[in-house]
């Protein structure tokens, strides 16, 4: 694949990105990525890659990076719907301005592009039922976060029909793993445990979340990049029995020993997620590893917390402050 330019390859999935292109020897990597507070150099320890501060924003930065690699592949966005209710604005400037910058250049040198996105875009689903979003479900999202994503996959599919951008899009569900910010659901709950304090559950926690390890969403945009039709989305989702908050919840605490409380709900939570990832596995021959179920990803990811405290620990205090600001 040549040289790869990652956008937010210091965040959590793409720093899992990252370090799978560079052990496999795939591409040479270029990550650019402005650090914010979920933006960490560590998690590309030990990772032969590239790194550029800047941000997607930067119009001169990102055409000459694009103009100096053979793919791009875009992680880079404000991700917590948490954040984009207390204040939108940088949802807006990165995801939907962002997006916009980067395809302007890649327009201009004629570059492939992957763009990550989310199930989030599709709206939420009954909790009761089977239903699943496919990749013809209309988008209807609820948050600033979830309406700034979709902004954006519409501005990829407009450049690829308008201007013949070489573009494909992936909508992918709820990740876990290593490297993913305490300020999210599991990695608060195995935090907030380690640390003696109960796990915080939303509201009663009846939501339903299609959790997918962060290897299998990798995994399947590599997939994307090496076989996937140029303008084509595909969905991701592992398909994993359905799990509420409470019971995953609950699967943490009796693991590691802990207790939960409720707190304040989400204004406007969706409530439930699941992915159709049919033409995924069909076009492409996509198949998650991780299909001895959540439990046994989350036993892998609790070691990993607890394995590297110092990698969390100096977020810990100032994520609970802000929660406990919203009652949560
Ligand atoms: P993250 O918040 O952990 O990482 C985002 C990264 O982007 C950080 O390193 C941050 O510094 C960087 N960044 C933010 N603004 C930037 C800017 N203006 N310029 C350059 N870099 C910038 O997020 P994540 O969970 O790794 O999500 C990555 C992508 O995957 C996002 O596009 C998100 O919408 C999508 N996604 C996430 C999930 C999930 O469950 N986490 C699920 C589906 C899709
Ligand atoms: P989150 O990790 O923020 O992902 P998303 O909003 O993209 O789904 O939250 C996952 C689910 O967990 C969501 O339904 C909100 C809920 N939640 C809690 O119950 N407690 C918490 O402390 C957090 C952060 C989330």
């Amino acid at each position: 694949m040549g040289t790869m330019l990652v956008t937010g390859g210091a965040g959590f999935i793409g720093s899992n990105f990252v370090r799978m292109v560079r052990e496999r020897d795939l591409a040479e990597v270029v990550v650019l990525d402005t650090l914010t507070y979920a933006g960490n150099l560590a998690n590309l320890d030990g990772c032969d890659a590239e790194f550029v501060r800047g941000s997607v924003t930067d119009a001169a930065l990102v055409d000459e990076l694009v103009g100096g690699c053979d793919t791009v592949v875009h992680f880079a966005a404000e991700s917590h719907n948490d954040n984009s209710l207390r204040d939108p604005s940088p949802f807006v400037t990165t995801n939907v301005v962002g997006t916009f910058t980067l395809l302007e250049a890649v327009r201009r040198h004629g570059t492939r592009l992957h763009h990550i996105s989310t199930d989030e875009v599709f709206g939420d689903l009954p909790v009761e039922g089977e239903e699943k979003f496919t990749e013809t479900t209309p988008y209807n999202p609820s948050s600033p976060y979830s309406a700034t994503k979709a902004g954006s996959d519409h501005l990829v599919r407009a450049w690829v029909r308008s201007f013949g951008v070489n573009a494909t899009i992936s909508n992918c569900s709820n990740n876990y793993g290593p490297y993913q910010h305490i300020e999210k659901f599991i990695p608060r709950q195995i935090t907030n445990i380690l640390d003696g304090r109960p796990a915080k559950l939303y509201g009663t926690g009846a939501q339903v979340r299609d959790w997918i390890h962060v290897d299998d969403h990798n995994d399947a945009v590599l997939a994307i990049l090496e076989r996937g039709r140029a303008g084509e989305t595909y969905n991701i989702g592992a398909g994993l029995e359905k799990t509420s908050n409470k019971q995953v919840i609950e699967m943490i605490c009796e693991i590691m020993g802990g207790s939960f409380e409720h707190v304040a709900d989400r204004p406007g939570h969706d409530q439930r997620y699941a992915m159709d990832a049919a033409k995924l596995t069909a076009e492409l021959g996509w198949a998650p590893r991780y299909t001895a179920g959540l439990r046994d990803g989350l036993e892998k990811t609790i070691a990993w917390y607890r394995d590297n405290e110092a990698w969390w620990r100096g977020a810990k205090e100032g994520v609970e402050k802000r929660y406990a600001e919203s009652g949560q």
